[in-house]
């Protein structure tokens, strides 16, 4: 494992790269009704990033290797029993009752901002709003975790409680991620309790990584689809996430990518 810890300079980057990121949810937010595509919203995104920001959409082509193709769009759009890196499409229209991930990484001056957020389309029933809010509360309650001196497993463990409480069920094949030139550096930043003795460590000031849980109404396994990329649910039910970019402080945690609506 190899966490590296960013510099002044690298860390007013990633307050920039962050911000942007976060500005992406906020733009497209009146976007997100019943009746629009995800191919539409993702093209909305992809221009606003490259045209106004002069930003990097980073999903686009991620993942590429000799005989793997790359992701093809630039946002990731999951709906309802798709539990993240969902494709968009011109042909997937939204309707009422259906909640959607949209999620937004760009990279500005070589720095990546990383974050995603839960939006309720029309009337969404109060068992699917229930399980947005709780996954909310889960990545909040991970973020209060952050500060030199605790422990990695710290944050996966109040997620995991938070999760069980509400009789969810946490997924344990994604996980959130050190961040910076990379999109994806180390550690991994698990959002349950599954590190045992190796890659804990402790958290220290200057680390930036995302907290970003996935949880389930039903039980924790997901399946990937024939396009390599599109996670489910194995059992269908309704799957949420939400993340943010999260640096290290003396006294605690700066979220990097927090947006006007929740300041407070
Ligand atoms: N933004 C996702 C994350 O939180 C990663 C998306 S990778 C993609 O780590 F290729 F699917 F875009
Ligand atoms: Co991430
Ligand atoms: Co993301």
């Amino acid at each position: 494992m190899n966490i590296l810890i960013k510099t002044h300079e690298e860390i007013e980057k990633m307050r920039i790269a962050g911000r942007l990121a976060a500005e992406v949810l906020e733009m497209i937010e009146p976007y997100v009704k019943p009746g629009i595509s995800t191919g539409e919203l993702d093209r909305i995104c992809h221009n606003f990033m490259v045209n106004e920001q002069k930003t990097v959409p980073a999903p686009l082509n991620y993942g590429a290797a000799p005989g793997r193709p790359g992701f093809p769009k630039s946002i990731c759009t999951s709906i309802n029993h798709v539990v993240c890196h969902g494709i968009p499409s011109d042909k997937k229209m939204l309707k009422s009752g259906d909640m959607i991930n949209i999620d937004i990484t760009v990279i500005k001056d070589g720095y990546h901002g990383d974050t995603s957020k839960m939006f309720m389309v029309g009337d969404v029933q109060p068992f699917n709003q229930r399980l947005a809010k709780v996954t909310q509360e889960c990545m909040y309650k991970g973020i209060d975790q952050v500060k030199p001196g605790a422990r990695l497993s710290d944050i996966g463990r109040v997620i995991a409680h938070h999760a069980h409480n509400n009789h969810y069920s946490v997924v344990e094949e994604y996980c959130g991620h050190g961040i910076g030139r990379g999109f994806h550096e180390d550690p991994q930043v698990l959002h349950y309790e599954g590190y045992g003795d190796r890659n804990d460590c402790e958290l220290k000031e200057g680390m930036i990584f995302t907290i970003e849980p996935m949880i389930n109404a039903g039980k924790k396994g997901t399946k990937l689809l024939s396009d390599n990329w599109t996670a489910i649910t194995k059992d269908r039910r309704p799957s949420a996430q939400w993340e943010h970019t999260i640096l290290v402080t003396a006294s605690g945690r700066e979220v990097l990518t927090l947006r006007k609506e929740e300041r407070t």
